[in-house]
């Protein structure tokens, strides 16, 4: 695999960091996930927005202008032969040696890495035709989930809870509320209703969700952007999650209750549809 790593192309083996990285030592870095089908980025524009809003919030230099970035999607794509798959890009804020609390000054060189990952035939995930069963955890993480950084350990230690409990995913719950999936967006249908969460500071802004909630309402369908309850998830006729790697997913069991009938509904299989042709 070809991967890219500060201005360079090179064999995976070969892209080096230092271990005084302070996204190595802090997690002080943010990533963005952009997936690619039939050899095309979807939502490319929404993800460099996102990871603007990402590094500024963190006071963070953006090492590339967002030509450039395209640009290397672009040829990491073209040079590794990715038809279905992901794009990986990560930017840590790089360091200036030695460790410390404190950010080193604005000049310090960020440190930027693309990788790619093939998932040949991702849209046709068999788990879309089954459904997803998911578990409900308290969300513990920080409270900025906004801004997509890469301290990622609750969110994965979540992934265990819900493999241990022979399920797929786990929903965060925070305040009696789903907050959202540990990489992903989470939603229920209640007749033409389609209910998630509104943004704030306590979900990621995932950047399928605002496509998938523009394509339902071009498709006639209602939304009502407030939290909700496992208990009211568990009732809903349907329930799903979206995000840059899973498109649009049905959830059938929460906690071990089916939801409706205990099959992907018919609102959560439309959006799919909707959502991976548009983006093809
Ligand atoms: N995760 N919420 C969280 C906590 C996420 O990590 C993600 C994305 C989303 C969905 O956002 P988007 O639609 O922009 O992908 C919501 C990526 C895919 C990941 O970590 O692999």
């Amino acid at each position: 695999r070809t991967v890219y790593l500060n201005g360079e192309y090179l064999p995976e083996d070969e892209a080096k960091i230092s271990i005084f990285d302070r996204g190595f030592l802090m997690a002080d870095g943010v990533y963005e996930v952009t997936s690619v089908l039939g050899g095309k980025l979807i939502d490319f524009e929404g993800h460099a927005l996102r990871l603007q809003r990402s590094l500024d919030e963190l006071e963070m230099q953006h090492p590339s202008s967002r030509d450039d970035l395209l640009e290397v999607h672009r040829e990491l794509v073209r040079l590794n032969d990715i038809t279905d798959g992901m794009i990986y890009l990560q930017i840590t804020r790089g360091s200036a040696g030695d460790r410390d609390f404190a950010y080193p000054s604005k000049d310090t060189a960020p440190t930027i890495v693309l990788f790619t990952q093939a998932k040949p035939g991702m849209a046709d995930s068999p788990m879309a035709k089954t459904g997803m069963k998911v578990i409900s955890i308290a969300d513990q993480r920080w409270g900025r989930r906004d801004i997509k950084t890469v301290q990622l350990l609750y969110p994965s230690m979540g992934k265990m809870m819900a493999k241990a409990a022979g399920c797929d995913d786990a929903w965060m719950v925070e305040d009696g509320a789903v907050t959202e999936g540990t990489s992903n967006n989470a939603y229920i249908v209640k007749g033409n209703t389609i209910i998630t969460r509104q943004l704030s500071h306590e979900i990621l802004h995932g950047i399928t969700r605002a496509a998938v909630l523009r394509f339902a309402l071009e498709a006639q369908m209602k939304i009502e952007e407030r939290p909700f309850t496992i208990e009211e998830a568990q009732g809903a006729d349907e329930a799903f999650i979206t995000s840059a790697s899973t498109f649009v997913m049905p959830v059938v069991e929460i906690d071990g209750a089916a939801v409706g009938a205990g099959t992907p509904g018919p609102v959560a299989a439309r959006l799919r549809e909707i959502y991976l042709d548009e983006s093809r």
